[in-house]
């Protein structure tokens, strides 16, 4: 393979690059809001062209019950490696709108940032493979097959795409599945993400009279759904941090001291974390630092809870109902459906008989983590080590995606999560950003991984 040539090719394409991640982060494809169903389409009919520009000889939408799967392929030697890629073309809702500089559909660049829904998760970093597609194709150094699976339905859990995996294990057959969907500790210390937690999304319903009550009339004399709601959630954590649900910790998989002291190698800024988010003290499970409550430990969190009277200026009332949406972040080896039945029973067993509960579980994952002596970990690691000039750290992210233990399970095939986001850039959040330098780096890293996957390989 000849790097300088690719390099050059990205060199002398960047505003193109650039133009054509536009495109895609123009048309709002949000999965989860049914009024954006025709742009999350035009999403995929754009990703089908893209990859077949880039050198697939062949690309196609796959539907599904839900939003398309789009796939694509370009076989160089049935005999030689093949690389899977998986990303994602749908996004996150934008809203709250207000609160972004510029429109979250209308993209630009700031200070070197290209901002906009979905800029980095994952349209950017989706699109960095198609790039590096091209960049090896038209340069004559595709070392390999490649086979691409980007769907639109990752960030409402995926729930089409594990009948769609099981179906197509022969169409999706590989050597390893490479996903740019996760970040790195900074541009000055690269990382490679090993671990991935696991998710259990529940919501649940507080009723407490038949009908919304005056305020006056009955406060202090009925219990309030709202603040009963309030203290149970209260009591799911105790004053230590830790998750007070019976069972919740039984299957936690404990970090020798030995391992826990390698994580605590990697560099991490306490103050300039506080710093960034405006807190001035961090919290958490007691006993761990900040990166292992986010990497090796299980979490609870209120996603949103509502209830009452929420509307411009005051009225009183004393609310039927009350209602919150609580996830709980998963580590090895807890099982999300045992966890969501646990907590189920727990939220039954703490309601007051004044009140009636309902609970009802949503998506869930397992969580993952990726081996180090494997051979595609070895490539990724090698290609951090020549694009960025340092050997990347082995991290363990806080965030999710399911489907990755899913392509282990049903593919029995290694994957490798090659993402190149920051922490700073504002994912699910009003002005998510992507750095135009990550956007080029990973292009080239992803490029450099080819070479030593199949070198390795041989
Ligand atoms: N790309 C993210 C997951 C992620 C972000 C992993 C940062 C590691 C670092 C993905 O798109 C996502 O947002 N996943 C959801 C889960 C899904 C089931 C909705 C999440 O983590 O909340
Ligand atoms: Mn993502
Ligand atoms: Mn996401």
């Amino acid at each position: 393979m000849d790097n300088k040539a690719i390099l050059t090719y990205i060199e002398s394409n960047k505003q193109r690059f650039l133009d054509e991640l536009f495109d895609l982060l123009r048309l709002p494809s949000v999965s989860a809001d049914p009024k954006f169903a025709s742009d999350v389409r035009k999403t995929a009919d754009m990703v089908k062209s893209r990859l077949l520009e880039a050198g697939c000889d062949n690309a196609e939408i796959i539907e599904t019950p839900g939003h398309p799967v789009v796939y694509g392929e370009r076989i160089m030697n049935v005999n030689l490696p093949t690389v899977v890629v998986y990303g994602h073309y749908d996004v996150q809702p934008a809203d709250p709108y207000e609160l972004w500089d510029s429109p979250p559909f209308e993209p630009v660049i700031k200070d070197d940032k290209i901002y906009a829904r979905g800029a980095c998760d994952d349209k950017g970093q989706a699109y960095m493979h198609v790039k590096a597609l091209q960049a090896m194709v038209e340069t004559g150094s595709l070392p390999c097959n490649v086979k691409f699976m980007i769907e639109g339905e990752e960030e409402i859990g995926s729930r089409n795409l594990e009948s769609f995996v099981k179906e197509n294990k022969e169409k999706l057959s590989g050597d390893v599945i490479l996903i740019s969907d996760t970040g790195i500790i900074s541009n000055d210390t690269p990382s490679i993400t090993v671990g991935l937690r696991g998710l259990s999304y529940m919501e649940v319903e507080v009723t407490g009279p038949n009908r919304d009550l005056h305020s006056g009339v009955y406060g202090g004399a009925v219990a309030n759904p709202i603040n009963v709601l309030c203290s149970m959630i209260d009591s799911m954590h105790d004053k230590n941090g830790h998750i007070t649900i019976p069972g919740f910790y039984d299957k936690v998989e404990e970090l020798s001291l030995a391992e826990r002291e390698e994580m605590a190698k990697a560099p991490f800024d306490l103050e300039l974390y506080k710093k960034e988010l405006g807190i001035n003290e961090a919290k958490g499970e007691k006993g761990f630092s900040t990166n292992e409550r986010t990497g090796i430990r299980p979490a609870l969190d209120v996603n949103g809870i509502w209830g009452g009277y929420t509307g411009e200026g005051a009225k009183t009332v004393l609310p039927s109902k009350a209602y919150a949406k609580i996830s709980m972040r998963l580590v090895p080896n807890q099982i999300s459906s045992e966890i969501s039945e646990l907590f189920t029973d727990y939220f039954n067993s703490i309601a007051p008989e004044y009140v009636k509960v309902k609970v009802t579980a949503h998506h869930g994952g397992q969580p993952s983590v990726v081996k180090t002596d494997s051979l595609a970990y070895k490539a990724a690691s090698k290609a951090f080590k020549e694009a960025w000039g340092k050997t990347p750290i082995p991290t363990r992210d806080g965030g999710s995606i399911p489907i990755v233990a899913l392509f282990k399970e049903v593919l029995k095939v290694d994957v490798v999560l090659l993402g190149f986001g920051l922490d700073s850039d504002a994912i699910h959040s009003p002005n998510e950003h992507y750095g135009v330098f990550n956007y080029f780096k990973g292009i080239e890293t992803i490029a450099m991984f080819y070479k030593h996957f199949v070198a390795l390989k041989k």
